[in-house]
């Protein structure tokens, strides 16, 4: 195990450690192991279920349930699409669909090199701008489908 690996499962230890014995102890010691990891890794995953003496499958259960918790590394750059009402009524689900088609993944995963996280989130603050993504601090508005690709290639530079 790397030092800075080691680093890491000592401060998630200190974290059960700290609240092992509260009640509902699991999902703030997700949440606090999310921050020190950046995701949930498997290993991780099976850590916090030995420590807790739970299955394995409940860790899982609950980091697919809610969206605040990745299991994969995020991309370095992190795609939001809006899927709020003004951007969904100008078309935010066909930029969706075509941003899965160029980038080959669904909603909620990260490209295999790394460099692109998708995700379709709720009203971005631009609704004048509809429909509207972000690529990290990036605001792009009033897209249409074809302008994607254009816009991908860029950050794939
Ligand atoms: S609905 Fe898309 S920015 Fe508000």
């Amino acid at each position: 195990m790397s030092l800075e690996n080691k680093e890491k499962y000592e401060a998630l230890q200190n974290v059960i450690d700290e609240l092992k014995n509260e009640p509902g102890a699991l999902m703030p010691i997700m949440q606090r192991a999310q921050d020190i990891f950046g995701y949930l890794p498997e290993d991780v995953q099976n850590y916090i279920a030995k420590e807790l003496d739970i299955p394995v499958s409940d860790i899982y259960g609950v980091a697919t349930f809610y969206a605040q918790f990745n299991l994969e590394p995020k991309g370095k750059y992190i795609i939001s699409v809006c899927m709020g009402t003004a951007c969904y009524v100008k078309g935010s689900q066909l930029v969706l669909d075509k941003l899965e088609e160029v980038l080959e993944i669904p909603a909620g995963r990260t490209t295999a090199d790394g460099l692109f996280t998708l995700n379709a989130t709720r009203c971005l603050g631009a609704c004048g701008l509809a429909p509207v993504i972000m690529v990290n601090d990036d605001v792009y508005g009033r897209l249409t489908p074809d302008q994607i690709p254009a816009i991908i290639e860029k950050y794939r530079r």
